[in-house]
């Protein structure tokens, strides 16, 4: 019998306010045109201003929740994916796990940037196969727009604001080839390239919480690179290969990223699930948003084969493969 993390319920949650590329060119000097043209955008969330990460999380927990038909106290685990935490600490998993009403079990946060979900989903499912947790709620949360320049038009008009949840639960399976759940976890980082994609401020460093600042083309070449490089040690450590993909979930940092993924694994653009048109680029809350959105819509079945895969800030990057 081998143990594996299987996901039983996916939730969202984003922000009511839609702030489209025609309300942000009355702000900086930027045109619709351009920004879907370089990046796919369209819209993004962003969230009030009494609005904290830990509320976008409870919402997309609470969906998720109701999606797995389980209740908190089900819940041994909380593992949380974000880099705008509501405060330096405690960590944001602890504000979720008493917002949802949760005494016992443990909760903390993961920091990985745009790579934080997957990062967070590799833990989870170690604590999962390890027999040290049954369930775990698995979040990636990000109110983005409180670290964001909103005078540099070369950073603003990417990001957005938003949440997303997957249950994990254990499974004892027998037949090797039809295992379901997550078959294999791919992590990297390379801190020489912490210039490229950093924010400019930070407990330790400045008196500041600080603001976002990227090269962005250099980031844009890597993120090609590493994405497609992670899918193919991911596919390659399964036997499988591009074909056998069913779905793949990519962190959504800009359309011209995913196509050009998407191109050089000789993947269909109809796998390819893609949501950055509408919620650009919510960080470690884009993948889960996603995943919750193809699995509600019935675009993700069960026995699937679907790859999620991530670059961000570090560079970090890395990728998940599960059978649905
Ligand atoms: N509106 C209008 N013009 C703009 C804007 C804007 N919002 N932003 C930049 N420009 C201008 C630049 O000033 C430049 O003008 P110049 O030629 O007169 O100097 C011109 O557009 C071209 O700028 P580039 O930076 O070369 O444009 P590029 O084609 O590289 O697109 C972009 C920029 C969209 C940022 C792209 O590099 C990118 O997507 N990079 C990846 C960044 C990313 O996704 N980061 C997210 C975090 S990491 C991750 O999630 C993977």
């Amino acid at each position: 019998m081998t143990r594996q993390s299987v996901v039983i319920g996916c939730g969202s949650y984003l922000p009511d306010r839609i702030v489209t590329n025609e309300e942000l060119a009355r702000s900086v000097d930027t045109s619709d045109d351009w920004i879907r043209k370089r990046t796919g955008i369209r819209e993004r969330r962003i969230a009030a201003d009494d609005q904290k990460t830990s509320d976008l999380a409870v919402n997309a927990a609470k969906e998720a929740l109701r999606a797995a038909g389980i209740g908190p106290d089900n819940i041994d685990l909380i593992v949380l994916a974000t880099t705008t935490p509501d405060e330096t600490f405690p960590a944001t998993a602890t504000r979720v796990q008493a917002a949802l009403g949760m005494t016992k079990g443990a909760a903390f946060d993961v920091q990985a940037v745009c790579t934080g979900f997957i990062y967070a989903l590799n833990v989870a499912d170690n604590f999962i196969r390890l027999g040290q947790a049954n369930t775990v709620l698995v979040i990636g949360a990000e109110t983005f727009s409180r670290i964001l320049d909103w005078e540099d038009r070369t950073t603003c008009v990417l990001f957005g604001d938003g949440a997303g949840a997957v249950v994990l639960q254990s499974l004892e399976q027998e037949n090797e080839r039809e295992m379901r759940g997550i078959l294999s976890n791919h992590l990297h980082s390379d801190g020489r390239y912490k210039d490229c994609l950093y924010v400019d401020g930070g407990p330790s460093s400045s008196k500041f919480v600080g603001k976002l600042r990227m090269k962005g083309s250099e980031v844009f070449r890597h993120a090609v690179t590493n994405m497609v490089s992670v899918l193919e040690e991911a596919l390659k450590c399964n036997n499988l290969s591009a074909k056998d993909i069913d779905w793949l979930v990519p962190h959504q940092a800009n359309k011209r990223i995913l196509d050009r993924t998407a191109q050089k694994l000789k993947l269909s653009p109809d796998k390819v699930v893609v949501t950055v048109d509408r919620h650009a680029n919510t960080s470690a809350a884009s993948i889960p948003l996603a995943l919750s959105e193809a699995s509600m819509d019935g675009r993700i079945q069960k026995g699937d084969i679907v790859v999620t895969d991530a670059m961000g800030s570090g560079f970090t990057w890395g990728a998940s493969l599960i059978r649905w």
